[in-house]
């Protein structure tokens, strides 16, 4: 059983060597790690593969998918909750084994998303560089109190319900909004459809999937709609966020500062070291000249906990594969 990684990083080999020494039958799965991201012009890397293990910018539209089958490859392990980059109804007329990592650790995202959150807040940010510098003056470093503000949380599933656990543990009032309520939701605070929720929040923070009907579900019909000088944070999926409208309502002040760990175009340069390169992504490089932008590269997942966990799911997909049965984790 050979195993085809695109998109794969030195973490990556780590982890899923790490868990692939400790399966019953490790000597009869070989891993091949490829740093290329999948797309129509690398889906041949996978030839002689009866897997692809793939990372959220990977391509998987209705082409690739029909190239990979070609190649011999009949299932697809997404190592990674989201599946927004799979083309699903293609995948299941090519009947493709699907399955993904649904929850490898809800509070790695949640931790990150308090983490940048605070960052924005209290500028620990600069005030390291500065410290460094010998600089010790607060003048530009003012922040707010968590306690007693008021958050919004967009999308009350497994990331969602443990940002507002820990918001709640800030002393917030935490507001939720899900098409799909969890019943988890109710002690820690009131469901409000959207609307209230970006009129009341001081925070919004996205923890919904990108679907057709949740694209740009933060654009110019919505930002006039959210408090004036809030904070916006996503973690979930760049395209959540019409960034273009998002840099028009910093400009106006609408917008109070935004914290995003995923970006619309991140994938021509998330996961990779650009220091050395023009960036000619316009809409990236107005954002870094806001003072009160902080963007990390989709880190969110990035704990030990977190990939150890994804490994040990991939390999039990991987084993559904091979001798049937139900994983749990289908996504086709
Ligand atoms: P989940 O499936 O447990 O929860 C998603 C929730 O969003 C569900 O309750 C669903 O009903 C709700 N939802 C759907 N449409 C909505 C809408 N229009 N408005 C509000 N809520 C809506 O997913 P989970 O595990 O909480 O992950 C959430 C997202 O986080 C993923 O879709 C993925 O995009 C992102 N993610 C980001 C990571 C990172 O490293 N930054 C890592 C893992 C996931």
């Amino acid at each position: 059983m050979k195993i085809a990684f695109f998109g794969s990083q030195p973490y990556d080999r780590r982890f899923f060597d790490e868990a692939l020494s400790s399966q019953p039958d490790a000597s009869s799965i070989e891993l091949v790690y490829h740093n290329a991201l999948l797309s129509q012009e690398t889906a041949i890397l996978a030839l002689g593969a009866n897997a692809v293990c793939v990372f959220v910018n990977d391509v998987l539209d209705a082409t690739v998918l029909a190239a990979l089958h070609d190649y011999g490859v009949r299932a697809i392990l997404l190592r990674c909750a989201g599946y927004n980059n799979l083309d699903l109804p293609a995948a299941r007329r090519l009947g493709f084994f699907v399955a993904r990592v649904p929850a490898y650790s809800p509070e790695a995202v949640a931790e990150h998303t308090l983490a940048m959150v605070q960052t924005l807040n209290r500028h620990t940010h600069r005030a390291y560089a500065r410290v460094r510098e010998g600089n010790f003056s607060l003048d530009g470093l003012l922040g707010f109190n968590l306690h007693g503000k008021t958050v919004g949380i967009v999308g009350t599933g497994k990331i969602g319900l443990a940002t507002a656990r820990i918001f709640k543990g800030f002393g917030c009032t935490v507001l939720g909004h899900d098409p799909y309520p969890s019943t988890h939701f109710a002690p820690l605070g009131a469901m409000v459809d959207l609307p209230q929720l970006l009129a009341a929040s001081d925070i919004v923070s996205l923890h919904c999937p990108l679907m057709d009907s949740t694209r740009h579900l933060i654009g110019p019909a919505t930002l006039p709609q959210m408090k004036r000088g809030a904070m916006l944070v996503n973690t979930s999926r760049g395209g959540l966020i019409d960034t273009g409208a998002v840099i028009e309502a910093l400009k106006s002040r609408q917008l109070g500062s935004l914290a995003i760990d995923v970006y619309e175009q991140e994938s021509s340069l998330f996961f990779h070291d650009h220091s050395s390169d023009i960036i000619d992504d316009d809409v990236f490089q107005r954002l870094m000249t806001f003072p009160n932008v902080l963007v990390t590269g989709h880190q969110g997942f990035f704990t030990i906990e977190a990939l150890r966990e994804i490994a040990a799911i991939t390999f039990h997909n991987l084993d559904c594969f091979r001798h049937g049965g139900d994983c749990g984790n289908s996504v086709a």
